[in-house]
């Protein structure tokens, strides 16, 4: 263990912040951080707004679903993929305009999404704290509008971030041998593995300092995914230019 794996095993998303202004040093340095990540061909897909205006902040935390800690964090974020520039780097080659395929789709994705795994590893590390915001993705064409979002940019998710004011216990993970598979993918050992996984988050729900409940892993998950289905994202992304074959 080194003071990098300390600071990823000791992550949990904050969505309570202190007053204080985080500077715009600061989160340059952040960012910096976010783009030393791998890049997929080197295509750096990602743009980051910075979002400041009080009724921006207050139209997309409703879109969310009212997450108050959009409108109140120090610092909102909306973390974009982001083919625009790539695009232009195609047509000005000769080599034609990107066409929507999933493949460029996909790139894009994974790179603002370990941008951002860094940006909030960065961040972390210098005793700030955040959360990510998938909610954006409940109306992405009032982000989009609001932000004035080209085609090939779209609104992947946003980042809270600031001074934590609170204190949350980290929120324990599946063990290693349950993801890690030795040669082939296992199947057999699921249910058996689940439900021991319930049993060790249900007891995390009810020990936990805030916000506990009776409930265990499969209950939350299942509930989550099956109520944010988000029907509008494929034509939204199509109307974007992306995911068209
Ligand atoms: C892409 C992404 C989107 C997320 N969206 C939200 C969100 O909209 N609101 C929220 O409160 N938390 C959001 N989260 C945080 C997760 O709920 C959180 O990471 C997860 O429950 C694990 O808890 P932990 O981060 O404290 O370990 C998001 C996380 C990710 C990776």
């Amino acid at each position: 263990m080194n003071p990098i794996m300390e600071t990823m095993l000791n992550h949990r998303s904050v969505r309570k912040y202190t007053d204080e202004a985080i500077s715009d040093e600061m989160l340059a340095s952040i960012i910096a951080c976010g783009q030393a990540a791998a890049t997929s061909s080197f295509i750096q897909a990602y743009s980051v707004i910075n979002v400041s205006d009080p009724e921006h902040r207050a139209k997309i935390a409703a879109a969310a679903g009212g997450q108050v800690w959009v409108e109140k964090a120090p610092r909102f974020l909306v973390l974009c993929a982001d083919l625009k520039r790539i695009d232009h780097c195609c047509q000005q080659e000769g080599l034609g305009a990107l066409e929507g395929q999933a493949e460029h789709f996909l790139a894009a994705s994974v790179d603002v999404g370990l941008m951002a795994q860094n940006m909030m590893l960065a961040a972390e590390s210098l005793g700030l704290g955040c959360v990510f915001i998938g909610g954006i993705r409940n109306d992405p064409a009032v982000v989009a509008e609001l932000l004035e979002l080209p085609d090939q940019v779209f609104p992947a998710f946003g980042m809270c971030l600031g001074w934590p004011d609170q204190d949350t216990e980290v929120k324990p993970r599946l063990p290693v041998d349950v993801v890690l598979h030795q040669g082939k993918y296992r199947t057999d050992a699921v249910p058996e593995q689940v439900a021991a996984y319930d049993q060790a988050m249900s007891e995390y729900y009810q020990a936990r300092s805030s916000n506990q409940r009776v409930s265990n892993w499969s209950e939350q998950t299942a509930a989550a995914v099956q109520r944010k289905k988000r029907e509008h994202l494929l034509a939204f992304l199509q109307g974007k230019g992306f995911l068209k074959r």
